[in-house]
């Protein structure tokens, strides 16, 4: 198949499934920075800035998807690109640098002053990518991880269990915390 069979389009709600879909087969989604990946996180960028989330299709099958949006930490004029893939079918091609491309442009056409993405450290081929694109090397934010016990105090274990695991339920009960404090 050609790259012309592949159509580019602002993504829509019938984008849902195959965008989720590829993410689960390209991100690893049990190891960071890819454990937030959800149908919520998806959701919410196509309803926060629908004009940054784009998709590639190829026989009606989504090739490829960025999802950006328009504050990062609290700052409303920087934008934020923070998830891209391309199936590994189309890699190679291009496509994940015009769809870019399109996030971008439609960032800084809704007023970001600067877009912001972060990659994880083995990743190069996203830093080459970021690079080309015209994205420079800033701030490096290493996570330092500390691990439960193996065996712990029940008690504290049990109470993290109580805690709702599904990323959607999570921010629910994190805006309801919010409005009990507001
Ligand atoms: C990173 C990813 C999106 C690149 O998609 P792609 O469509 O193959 O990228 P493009 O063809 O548009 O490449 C654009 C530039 O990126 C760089 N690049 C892409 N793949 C690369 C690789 N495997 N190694 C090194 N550089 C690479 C190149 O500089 C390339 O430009 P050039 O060909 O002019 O040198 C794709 O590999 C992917 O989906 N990876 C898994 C998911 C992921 O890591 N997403 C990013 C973090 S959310």
């Amino acid at each position: 198949m050609s790259e012309s069979d592949v159509q580019l389009s602002p993504m829509g709600l019938s984008h849902l499934a195959g965008v989720l879909e590829l993410g689960n087969q390209v991100f690893d989604v049990s190891a960071m920075p890819y454990t937030s990946w959800s149908l919520s996180s998806v959701a919410v960028h196509l309803d926060a800035q629908p004009d940054a989330c784009w998709v590639a299709e190829a026989d009606g099958e989504v090739a490829g998807f960025v999802l950006g949006s328009l504050s990062y930490d609290e700052r409303a004029d920087w934008g934020y690109v923070e998830w891209l893939a391309v199936a590994p079918d189309h890699q190679g091609k291009g496509l994940a640098r015009t769809l870019l491309e399109e996030s971008c442009a439609a960032l800084f056409a809704a007023g970001a002053t600067r877009i912001i993405t972060d990659v994880e450290q083995t990743n190069t081929a996203s830093a080459q990518l970021m690079q080309r694109c015209g994205f420079n090397d800033s701030v490096t934010v290493t996570l330092f991880v500390r691990h439960a016990p193996a065996e712990g105090d029940s008690s504290k274990q049990s109470r993290s269990r109580a805690h709702p695991t599904d990323p959607a339920k999570a921010r629910l009960h994190a805006a309801a915390r919010k409005s009990e404090r507001d």
